[in-house]
């Protein structure tokens, strides 16, 4: 099984040293992003840049505050849910640049129906999945390390209202990018079992 070198040089890292990423690889980042594949010839994309230590906080407090009140409606612990919070914003703040990728509805039809604006924004979402991929194979191209991250897609109005963001841009995606630190090891990548994931007609 052959796999790009450029795909399986993407990894997923989780620890940077303090080293700062240049603002025009940023933006390369960001239009290599913009190539991906898009519904109706849209793109119902924003990319949103964060380095500055202020808006690091902003946004991790607003979304550290948001997933507080769903563990505590959860009835989970005072104590894990410092745990988990603290852990969430010491992902951000470690972070030496983050990209927000929102969706928005520009662009996008809309239908007199629930069943179609649910595929409608599915298809969005999509999209902009394709499009972070490509930022982060770019990234990888540059020799610069990334991680998706899952947390705005729990709390897009958090995040968006965090860093004072337009209302019709929804945060989806985080991506953390940064210098890969030294020592960090990443989990070797499972084995592909194509007999269970690939079925050929
Ligand atoms: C939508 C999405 C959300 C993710 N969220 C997180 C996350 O919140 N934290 C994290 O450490 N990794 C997250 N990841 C990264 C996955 O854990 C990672 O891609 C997977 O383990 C495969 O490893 P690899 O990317 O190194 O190949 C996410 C990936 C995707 C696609």
């Amino acid at each position: 099984m052959t796999v790009p070198a450029f795909i399986e040089a993407r990894r997923s890292i989780r620890s940077f040293t303090d080293r700062e990423v240049p603002n025009a690889l940023i933006t390369d980042w960001i239009t290599a992003a913009c190539t991906a594949p898009a519904p109706h010839h849209s793109r119902p994309w924003r990319f949103v840049s964060v380095s500055s230590k202020s808006r690091k906080e902003a946004l991790a407090t607003g979304m550290a505050d948001a997933w507080k009140s769903d563990l505590e409606s959860d009835g989970v612990s005072d104590e894990r849910i410092y745990e988990l919070t603290s852990a969430s914003r010491e992902k951000i703040h470690g972070a030496p640049a983050i990209v927000l990728g929102c969706l928005t509805w520009d662009g996008l039809d809309r239908y007199q129906d629930e069943r179609r604006n649910t595929a409608e924004f599915g298809m969005a979402l999509l999209s902009l999945g394709a499009a972070v991929e490509n930022l982060m194979l770019a990234c990888a191209h540059d020799g610069f390390a990334s991680c998706w991250v899952a947390s705005p897609i729990f709390c897009p109005e958090a995040a968006r209202d965090a860093l004072g963001l337009p209302q019709t841009w929804l945060p989806h995606a985080m991506v953390v990018i940064g210098e890969a630190a030294p020592h960090y090891v990443g989990r070797p990548r499972p084995p592909i079992p194509l007999e269970d994931l690939h079925l050929g007609l």
